[in-house]
């Protein structure tokens, strides 16, 4: 994921990895809830993967948390013998012992996580001023995340704060984001920014779950069935959607209950052959070939490349290569049909007038209308008219109706 204002961040992070090379380090990544604590320690374990061991626990907001929840989900990484010591309930002293071998012993530069430090196990605060006494016998980093709005005055983390040593503890804060990002973030979701850093705050979490949420709440609400359909399957797919809508259309609402063969039907049905491999897309292996097969014919070599390295990544063999792009129908993939209704779309023409120009009915426009916006990746007609222009796609000569000339 692309994160947004944070390189700075990320450098000293780099920095402070440098530096523990000459005697461990801790950092403190605080902010408040959604700001983009866990997205920064993503990003930079993405930035190190190949050369940096990540040991990562977090801690979990239960009324009673588990003793050593972090250092739990470390050792199932570790294996060895902190896990073992911890499965067998050996003293703490002997657990956090073998957990500082385990550091100073390994020949790799190590990173040790304890995300959201503010619901802590009174053993995982125990944990981490043990280590921050002995970190520069290591070449570790620790990276502490915490939310440092929940820390009342009398919040025992406070004291563990309290008593790091200098010179080992650097501090990072995440601001919000700038009006800039903000609106960065709302056109990447084809949406207006316009009152958005406002309404947020600059929280990365809130801006995103207002371009997501929005969208669809607004869909479901005035009961547009492909909308609906379309936003939910994208929410469905981040792993984001509480409930499949009642109103969502069937071919959509067939897909999000698990049955691929049917919705792929309901699309071949409806003339669609898009979505048809869409939904064919989520199937076995010989369903995904016939995916590809249909996406080469229409020309979406997007989606078809995305397809073929998941085919690859689970190892399918022979996997048809694409037609070379030359012979592909249009840049966009889009069907005849669809690029007929665009015409239309991008002269200004609304969903009644182009179903009355083309003989259809104005649910199936609507159909069409979403299906290439999304094939665009654009959210809105007038992003839709601005990249038929840019793609070329013919508008309609003079005299036709809609030319506003
Ligand atoms: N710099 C950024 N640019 C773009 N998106 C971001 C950025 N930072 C965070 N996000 C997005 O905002 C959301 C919240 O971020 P994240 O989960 O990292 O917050 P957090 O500070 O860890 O919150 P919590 O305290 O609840 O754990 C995520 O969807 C993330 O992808
Ligand atoms: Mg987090």
């Amino acid at each position: 994921m692309d994160l947004l204002e944070r390189s700075s961040a990320l450098d000293e992070l780099g920095g402070l990895l440098a530096a523990a090379a000459a005697g461990g380090r801790v950092v403190l990544v605080a902010g408040e809830a959604g700001i983009g604590k866990s997205a920064l320690v993503r990003g930079f374990a993405e930035r190190h993967a190949a050369d940096v061991r990540f040991l990562a626990g977090g801690c979990d907001p239960l009324l009673t948390p588990r003793a050593l929840g972090p250092l739990h989900y470390i050792a199932r990484q570790t294996g060895g013998r902190l896990a073992e010591l911890l499965a067998s309930g050996e003293p703490r002293e002997a657990v956090f012992a073998a957990f500082l071998d385990e550091l100073v012993q390994s020949p790799r530069r190590q990173v040790v996580v304890v995300e959201d430090a503010h619901w802590a196990d009174e053993a995982t605060l125990d944990l981490l001023v043990f280590l921050e006494r002995r970190l520069e016998r290591t070449r570790a980093l620790l990276i502490v995340t915490y939310r440092d709005d929940e820390l009342g005055a009398d919040h025992p983390l406070r004291g563990v704060l309290g008593v790091l040593p200098h010179g080992v503890v650097h501090r990072v804060r995440l601001r919000p984001l700038s009006g800039a990002a903000v609106a960065q973030l709302a056109q990447r979701a084809g949406r207006a920014a316009a009152g958005l850093r406002a309404l947020t705050g600059g929280n990365p979490l809130l801006v995103t779950e207002v371009l997501a949420a929005g969208a669809f709440e607004l869909a479901v609400r005035a009961g547009h069935p492909w909308f609906a359909g379309e936003l939910a399957s994208w929410l469905w797919r981040a792993g984001a959607l509480p409930e499949v809508p009642a109103v969502a259309a069937e071919p959509y609402r067939l897909l999000l209950a698990g049955d691929w063969q049917a919705a792929a039907s309901a699309w071949q049905a409806l003339g669609c052959p898009y979505e048809q491999a869409q939904a064919l897309a989520h199937g076995d292996t010989e369903a995904c070939l016939q995916a590809l097969r249909l996406l080469d014919g229409l020309g979406a070599t997007q989606t078809a490349q995305r397809l073929r390295r998941q085919l690859r990544a689970r190892g399918s063999l022979s996997i048809p290569r694409g037609p070379i792009r030359a012979t592909a129908a249009n840049p966009a993939g889009l069907t005849g049909r669809q690029l007929e209704v665009l015409r239309l779309l991008a002269a200004g023409q609304s969903n009644a007038e182009i179903a009355a120009r083309l003989s259809l009915s104005v649910k199936t426009v609507d159909h069409h209308v979403s299906a290439l916006l999304a094939k665009l990746a654009v959210g809105s007609r007038r992003q839709a008219a601005a990249a038929a222009r840019r793609l070329g796609i013919a508008l309609p000569r003079n005299g036709e109706p809609g030319d506003p000339s």
